[in-house]
């Protein structure tokens, strides 16, 4: 599957950012576009958008500020507490602020929104004074956190009980502000940054490699990522040497030898690490980081993730391969998912060659993450995990996963916190470019700035709904320069690209390929991509004859009103239907002597739904129904145990 050698090409970082990164990336052979050169025009994503923006814009941010304050001996203003994950008493209370911070500076850099940007800089600035008092409060120099330092102490002496994690907490923190730093280009934030990345130097630094090995064994998210990444940001060595010390050895060894181990540890725990060990090769060019993280995507795609892309049953991993027995309520939570679109894109820039990376992106952005969201909710709360159980729904997971959809106040949990980034984030990922090529991942409408081409780019479309999207170009001046558009492998030989109305000559359109368009480009040149979709199974690793059933790119769900399943319907394959004549993903299908309504999963929201029929392995184009052998029957598998839940922990 990999190109054979991999060309380790050093160039500058992207020239465009708020600041210019210092240091050289090995391996990088295509940039993603700083955010403030694409953004969002109206769609389901933009619309995804615009509701975490509007919660951003609103939260109380003293009252995010309350924990850092009490916990640094400044006064809290008055400001009430928060619940859930940042209630005073939440062993890792702060943990989500830096996600906060990361998506503000989401807001400014694409929206060029000064609310947000000023909320970024004022917590920023409160940020700094709580850091400033560590004196008063007790603490060494560069500490920031709502929990006491001594955590870290217990965390050493292995005699933590609370359950805390605070490595995890530190990470987010230092996210958010190198976001801030990036891309709001706040000199405080880069000031607060790197007195808490050297609190971690000095505090990692006493710590023998066993010591350090041991203390891995509690999550602490990705500490290697954010170290290699202000590594790269400064050019000062030391970060990187703190980095290295956070590379788990017991999950990494394995992975580098392409071992799948992960049966039975805590998905989100790893996949953090993994980008660290992305980030890592990029700033070493030590080809065993590269390993780690392709082989973990690898086996995490292949063998740990259902037909929506989210992967882990009760947040963890299971045996490979096994999908049919954890269809259950507490499915695919959402950090693993956003952590593994984020590893996705580093190993895209990597090896821009294939499509398997951004066929993987879209499969997983579409299907779990945009509906993850609560689409009639103006603030864009989502829920925890997102059930796979027959007869499960959205926002009603089982209580130690929220149980209900995220709240402005009382929830703040892990998957809350990343969602904000995501949602706030859905324009970096449609373009990258390297040189003179720009890569087309995504059909999203946006529009692209591609200032060192003189050259912007709107994407119009009604995908996943519409086959279709066109890219208009608009240049300044005639220049010559290669789209390369990806070609979904789910796509059929059908699929077409012309410029202007045209074929272009020699244009290869393969499903599973780039097509490549290289010309000199006009003012107002046009690029029609037509993707058609098929109807398709995605089948249970375990057991072919039980599938998900997807419509191009997207999964399908079977509405079932507020009925619960006892067990996986079986359905008529040959008896599906496009209903609507086309103009919408609606489709009907008999199931049991009944029928049933399928829509988009990512829109299965306020009724019990059913996403993996009982079925035969067979693909079938749904355009053509009777050209199908009609499925032999097939008894409705009985999931009364795999459905129940598991004890709520
Ligand atoms: C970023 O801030 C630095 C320091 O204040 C300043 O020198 C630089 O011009 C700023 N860059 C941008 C792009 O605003
Ligand atoms: C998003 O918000 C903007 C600004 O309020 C508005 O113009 C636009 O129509 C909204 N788009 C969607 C899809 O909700
Ligand atoms: C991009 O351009 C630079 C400078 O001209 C060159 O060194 C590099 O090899 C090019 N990258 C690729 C992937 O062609
Ligand atoms: C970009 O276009 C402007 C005109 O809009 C022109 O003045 C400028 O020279 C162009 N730059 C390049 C690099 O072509
Ligand atoms: C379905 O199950 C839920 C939870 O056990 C229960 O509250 C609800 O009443 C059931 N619905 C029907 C229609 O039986």
């Amino acid at each position: 599957m990999w190109s054979t050698t991999l060309a380790v090409v050093a160039i500058l970082a992207s020239p465009i950012a708020g600041h210019a990164a210092s240091s050289v990336e090995t391996g990088t052979q295509a940039y993603a576009f700083d955010m403030s050169q694409v953004y969002l025009t109206n769609s389901r994503w933009k619309a995804n958008e615009n509701r975490t923006v509007t919660y951003l814009k609103n939260v109380d941010v003293d009252r995010l500020l309350y924990n850092f304050r009490a916990n640094h001996k400044l006064s809290t203003k008055g400001a009430a507490k928060n619940g859930g994950w940042d209630a005073p008493d939440f062993p890792f209370r702060t943990h989500v602020q830096g996600h906060y911070l990361n998506a503000w500076a989401y807001c400014y850099a694409s929206l060029r929104d000064t609310t947000c940007r000023d909320r970024a800089t004022y917590f920023v600035g409160e940020l700094a004074k709580c850091q400033a008092n560590n004196k008063a409060a007790g603490f060494a120099e560069g500490y920031l956190s709502g929990f006491p330092e001594s955590e870290f102490t217990a965390l050493e002496g292995r005699t933590l009980s609370n359950g805390n994690v605070p490595y995890y907490a530190i990470h987010k923190t230092m996210s958010g502000l190198l976001d801030v730093w990036r891309h709001i280009n706040d000199t405080t934030a880069r000031d607060v940054l790197l007195s808490l990345a050297g609190w971690v130097d000095v505090r990692t630094s006493k710590l023998s490699y066993n010591q350090m090995q041991t203390m891995l064994g509690t999550e602490f998210g990705g500490m290697n990522d954010v170290l290699a990444d202000i590594y790269l940001e400064t050019g000062d060595a030391k970060w990187l040497t703190a980095a290295k010390r956070f590379d788990h050895a017991s999950i990494f060894d394995p992975l580098a030898s392409n071992r799948d181990a992960l049966s039975g540890l805590h998905a989100n725990t790893q996949v953090p690490k993994w980008i660290g060990a992305a980030r890592e090769y990029k700033a070493t060019g030590t080809t065993r980081y590269r390993d780690v993280a392709r082989n973990a995507w690898r086996i995490t795609v292949d063998a740990h993730s259902y037909a929506i892309g989210g992967n882990s049953q009760a947040e963890h991993f299971r045996a490979p391969n096994a999908i049919l027995g954890y269809l259950m309520r507490d499915t695919a939570e959402g950090c693993n998912t956003y952590n593994m679109l984020k590893l996705t894109r580093e190993l895209f820039s990597l090896d821009p060659g294939t499509t398997d990376y951004f066929d993987f992106y879209e499969r997983a952005l579409i299907n779990h993450l945009l509906g993850q969201q609560n689409a009639a909710d103006s603030h864009g709360h989502i829920t925890y995990f997102t059930s796979l159980n027959p007869g499960g729904r959205k926002g009603v997971g089982p209580a130690w996963g929220g149980g209900t959809w995220s709240t402005d106040y009382n929830s703040f949990w892990c998957c809350q916190g990343t969602a904000l980034e995501t949602n706030t984030k859905l324009m970096d990922s449609i373009y990258f470019y390297e040189n003179k090529t720009l890569y087309v991942n995504l059909f999203t409408p946006s529009v692209l700035k591609w200032a060192e081409q003189n050259v912007t780019i709107t994407q119009a479309t009604t995908f996943p709904v519409g086959d279709t999207t066109t890219l208009t170009v608009d240049a300044a001046t005639k220049g010559e320069w290669t789209m390369r558009i990806r070609i979904p492998s789910w796509t059929s030989s059908a699929a077409e690209v012309k410029v202007n109305g045209e074929s272009v000559t020699g244009l290869v359109t393969k499903p599973g390929t780039y097509a490549s368009v290289a010309r000199s480009w006009s003012q107002g040149d046009v690029v029609t991509v037509k993707l058609p979709m098929l109807l398709r199974v995605v089948p249970a690793n375990d057991k072919p004859d039980v599938a998900a059933l997807a419509y191009g790119p997207v999964v399908l769900a079977g509405n079932y009103g507020s009925s619960n399943l006892t067990s996986i319907p079986a359905l008529t394959l040959g008896s599906l239907r496009r209903a609507s004549g086309g103009s919408a993903l609606e489709f009907t299908a008999s199931s049991g002597g009944k029928t049933v309504n399928l829509g988009p999963f990512f829109e299965a929201y306020n009724y019990n739904y059913n996403v993996y029929w009982a079925r035969p392995h067979r693909a079938l184009p749904i355009t053509k129904p009777k050209s199908v052998a009609k499925p032999p029957p097939i008894r409705a598998l009985s999931t009364a145990k795999r459905v129940s839940q598991t004890a709520d922990t």
